[in-house]
C-alpha cells in the first residue's frame, strides 16, 4: 500500500474533489499542499453538495484534515468555510483539522492589490480570482509574510507589518486604491489569532508519526499542470508550483513519501480566466460542452471557457507532473454527441510541434491538429463498470490512453460520488 497524490492534468476544475473524496475513504488523512481559496472543489454525496476551498475534502469523509506549509491561508475565509461546512453538518475543530505553523497568511492587502492589479492591466488581465493568492506567494518569497506561528507573537507582526504596509500602501496608493493603517491590521490579526492558533502545530512532524505507523496519506493538489508557475501557461498561471513534487516540499516530507501519482483529467477541456487555449471552442458545441457539463468556476461563478480535449497538452502534463494513472472524469458530459475530436500535437507558425513550448507568443499561436472519433449514442451517465459503458466510449478512454501515454486508472460518469469505474486501485501503486 502506497500513499497517493492528485493533481491536475489540465487548466484545473478536473473533478479533483470528487476523486479525493472517493479515494478518502480508504485514507487516513488528505493533505492540501499549495494554493490557497483560490481552489473550489465540489463533492456531491447524495442530496447534499459540498463546494470546499481551503479544507482538505477528506473532512467530509471524516478524514483528518491537514493544511501543509505551501498553502496560503486566508484566516477569514477559512473560518466562513468551516462555519460553512459545519452548517452542512461537517465537524471541523482541532480534532479535525491541522495547519502548518509555516504556511503563510493572506491578509486584506493581498486581494485589493490582487484586484487593483487585474483592473490595471485591462485586456492583458490574468483573469485571477482576486482572492491575493499571487501577491500572498510574493511575500513568501519576498520574506515578509506574516505566517501562522507569528499569530502567537505580537511583536513579531507589528514588525513585520511595517515592511509589509510600506510595499502594500506605495503599491495600492499608486494604483488609486485605498490604503492600510497598521493599527487596523495588527488589531485585525489578534482578534484572528485565537481562533487559528488551535488549529497550528509542526504538521511535518505529525505526518511523520502517521507514515511511520503505515497511515495512508491522501495529497489533495489544487488548480492543475498547466497552471503551474514554472510549467504552466506562463504568465497566465497562478502563483505556486502544482506538480505532484509539491506535494512534498508543500507538507514536510520527503519525495518519496508521496507515492502514486494520479493525475485527473476531464475527457474535453476548460479553462477559466485568461491564456491560450489551442482547442477552444467558440461555436455550438463549445456551448453545448458548457452547457452539458455545467461548466461554471465554483469559486467566481465565471462560465469556463470549452474545448476538445487535448491529448498533446495532456501528455506534457503526464511528463511533466510525474502522473503514473489518470483519471479520466465527466465521460457522460459527452454522450450524445455525434462526433469527437481530439488534439494530438500543434503547428505553430507553420511548424509541427508535439506540445506547447514556453514562448507566450508561440503559445498564443498554437493551433490544434485534430484526430476525429465517431461518438456513441447511448449513455455512461452513472456507469460503474467497463461493461456500463458503450463500445465507442471504451474507443475514445482507449485512444486518450495511448496518446497520453498514461494508464487509465479511474474513470468518473456522473458527480455522484460512486459512480466512478476503477480500474486499478491506485493505494496499490
Ligand atoms: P476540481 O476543482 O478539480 O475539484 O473540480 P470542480 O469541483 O471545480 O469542478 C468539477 C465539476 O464537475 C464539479 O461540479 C463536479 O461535481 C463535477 N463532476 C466531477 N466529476 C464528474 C463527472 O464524472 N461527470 C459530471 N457530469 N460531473 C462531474
Ligand atoms: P481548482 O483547484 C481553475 C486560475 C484563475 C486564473 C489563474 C490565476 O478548483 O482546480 P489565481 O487567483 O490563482 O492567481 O488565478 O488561475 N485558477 C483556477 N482555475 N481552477 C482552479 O482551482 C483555479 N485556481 C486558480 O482562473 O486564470
Ligand atoms: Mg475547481
Amino acid at each position: 500500500m502506497t500513499n497517493v497524490a492528485v493533481i491536475g492534468a489540465q487548466w484545473g476544475d478536473e473533478g479533483k474533489g470528487k476523486v479525493v473524496d472517493w479515494l478518502a475513504s480508504r485514507a487516513d488523512v488528505v493533505v492540501r499542499f499549495q494554493g490557497g481559496h483560490n481552489a473550489g472543489h465540489t463533492l456531491v454525496v447524495g442530496n447534499e453538495t459540498y463546494k470546499l476551498s481551503l479544507l482538505p475534502s477528506g473532512l467530509v469523509r471524516g478524514k483528518l484534515g491537514v493544511i501543509g506549509n505551501g498553502v496560503v491561508v486566508d484566516p477569514e475565509a477559512l473560518l466562513a468555510e468551516i462555519a460553512r461546512v459545519q452548517g452542512q453538518g461537517l465537524k471541523v475543530s482541532p480534532e479535525t483539522l491541522r495547519i502548518s505553523e509555516s504556511a503563510t497568511l493572506i491578509l486584506p492587502f493581498h486581494p485589493a492589490l490582487d484586484k487593483a492589479r487585474e483592473a490595471a492591466r485591462g485586456d492583458a488581465k490574468i483573469g485571477t480570482t482576486g482572492r491575493g493568492i499571487g501577491p500572498a506567494y510574493e511575500d513568501r518569497v519576498a520574506r515578509r509574510a506574516i505566517r501562522v506561528a507569528d499569530l502567537a507573537e505580537p511583536e513579531t507582526m507589528a514588525l513585520k507589518l511595517d515592511e509589509l504596509l510600506r510595499h502594500y500602501n506605495t503599491l495600492l496608493r499608486e494604483l488609486g486604491v485605498e490604503t492600510f493603517t497598521k493599527e487596523a491590521m495588527l488589531a485585525h490579526l489578534l482578534a484572528l489569532a485565537p481562533k487559528i492558533l488551535p488549529f497550528a502545530e509542526p504538521v511535518w512532524e505529525r505526518l511523520d508519526t502517521l507514515r511511520k505507523e503505515g497511515k495512508r496519506i491522501l495529497f489533495e493538489g489544487a488548480q492543475a499542470v498547466m497552471l503551474d508557475v514554472d510549467h504552466g501557461t506562463y504568465p497566465f498561471v497562478t502563483s505556486s508550483n502544482t506538480v505532484a513534487s509539491a506535494a512534498a516540499s508543500g507538507s514536510g516530507v520527503g519525495p518519496w513519501a508521496v507515492g502514486f501519482v494520479l493525475g485527473i483529467a476531464k475527457a474535453y477541456t476548460t479553462r477559466v480566466g485568461s491564456g491560450p487555449f489551442p482547442t477552444e471552442l467558440f461555436d455550438e458545441t463549445g456551448r453545448k460542452l458548457g452547457e452539458r457539463g455545467f461548466e461554471f468556476g465554483t469559486v467566481t461563478g465565471r462560465p469556463r471557457r470549452c474545448g476538445w480535449f487535448d491529448a498533446a497538452m495532456v501528455r506534457q502534463a503526464v511528463k511533466i507532473g510525474g502522473i503514473q494513472g489518470l483519471v479520466l472524469t465527466k465521460l457522460d458530459v459527452l454522450d450524445g454527441m455525434p462526433e469527437l475530436k481530439i488534439c494530438t500535437g500543434y503547428r505553430i507558425n507553420g511548424e509541427r510541434s508535439r506540445h506547447l513550448p514556453a514562448g507566450m507568443a508561440a503559445q498564443a499561436a498554437a493551433l490544434p491538429e485534430y484526430e476525429t472519433i465517431e461518438g456513441w449514442s447511448g449513455s455512461c451517465r452513472g456507469a460503474r463498470s467497463w461493461v456500463d459503458l458503450p463500445a465507442q466510449a471504451i474507443k475514445y478512454v482507449r485512444r486518450i490512453e495511448e496518446l497520453v501515454e498514461a494508464p487509465i486508472t479511474l474513470v468518473s460518469t456522473s458527480p455522484e460520488r460512486d459512480d466512478t469505474i476503477m480500474v486499478r486501485d491506485p493505494f496499490e501503486g
